[in-house]
């Protein structure tokens, strides 16, 4: 399949639906809602709602099962948006440019972006739990906010966040870079798609496989960052390229070198795609995203 007319498509979908859920910046709280706007539509890759989208295509293919976890799939880019406000604080990462734009505080100053970032992470909860996913049934409504709220806390995302920081310029086994790189990102990554496979009603054995796909994409995922932060230029990720070395941080390439850190890639990616072996081409979409995962440029 052509990833690249799936990608802008799928995109085009989680963007109408983000601009319908997303409240207008309007008076008493039009600036607040203008910086979580501003950051939601600085250009992401939207990979986590494309991936839940996907999962659930997989599962439940040649039905509305994509519309009807829109609101699920904008949850997960919400809460992806805040982490990456809150990531560029200068508390945090110290970032100036996100999305090839000044990141959150330096337009709208550090406590307009911390209560951004607060803003679109409870937005999140009323889009997983409130009346916009009412196609699904309680049951699973309340089952992937669950997943969600698991993999974003202290036992995933902000948990890594946690430990990313306290590594900085510090020695520390390889077994604690992978637990940061599987919790910071990998979390959410595997719960976009656990979320798709709930919504779909996938039975234990399809749940499995997705669930291993995910844990695989994710690890991938941000060693392919790794690798492009290292390897790539600043005008082509949006992002300040080299980042990682100037602040001492724990990742793959630090470990393996360059070479070491693509193979390390590319074997998370042959086991994601391992794991869709029993699914038809209704997985296509998933297959082809890992591998757009490990390719891809920024
Ligand atoms: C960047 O995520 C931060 C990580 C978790 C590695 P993405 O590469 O998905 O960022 P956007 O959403 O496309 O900007
Ligand atoms: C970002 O990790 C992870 C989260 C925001 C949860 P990094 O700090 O390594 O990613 P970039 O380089 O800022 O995108
Ligand atoms: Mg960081
Ligand atoms: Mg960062």
């Amino acid at each position: 399949m052509e990833i690249k007319n799936y990608l802008s498509s799928q995109r085009e979908k989680v963007e109408d639906a983000l601009r319908r859920y997303i409240p207008e910046p309007a008076p008493p709280f039009a600036e607040h809602l203008a910086s979580m706007k501003y950051s939601v539509f600085a250009g992401g890759k939207r990979i986590r709602p494309i991936l839940c989208l996907a999962a659930a295509e997989a599962v439940l293919p040649d039905s509305d099962i994509q519309e009807s976890l829109l609101p699920i799939a904008c949850a997960l880019e919400c809460i992806h948006t805040y982490s990456l406000i809150h990531d560029d604080l200068p508390a945090m990462d110290n970032d100036e440019l996100r999305r090839g734009k000044p990141t959150n505080h330096v337009l709208y100053g550090e406590a307009a972006a911390i209560l951004a970032g607060d803003g679109l992470l409870t937005l999140a909860f009323e889009l997983m739990t409130g009346n916009k996913a009412t196609s699904l049934s309680p049951k699973q409504q309340l089952e992937i906010t669950y997943i969600v709220a698991r993999a974003s806390g202290s036992f995933g995302m902000v948990g890594g966040q946690a430990l990313d920081i306290a590594h900085e310029h510090q020695d520390y086994p390889f077994e604690m870079l992978r637990t940061i790189h599987r919790s910071k990102t990998g979390a959410l990554i595997t719960a976009s798609v656990e979320a798709g496979a709930i919504g779909a009603g996938a039975d234990s054995r399809a749940r499995d496989a997705l669930l291993t796909y995910g844990n695989c994409i994710g690890l991938a995922f941000q060693i392919v960052d790794d690798l492009l932060n290292a390897t790539s230029t600043t005008e082509k990720l949006g992002k300040t390229a080299g980042s990682d070395e100037a602040k001492g941080k724990a990742t793959y390439p630090a470990f393996f070198g360059i070479e070491g850190t693509r193979l390390k890639a590319r074997q998370a990616t042959s086991d994601a795609l391992e794991a869709l072996a029993d699914f038809s081409s209704s997985a296509d979409p998933l297959r082809a995203l890992a591998e757009y995962i490990y390719t891809r440029s920024y």
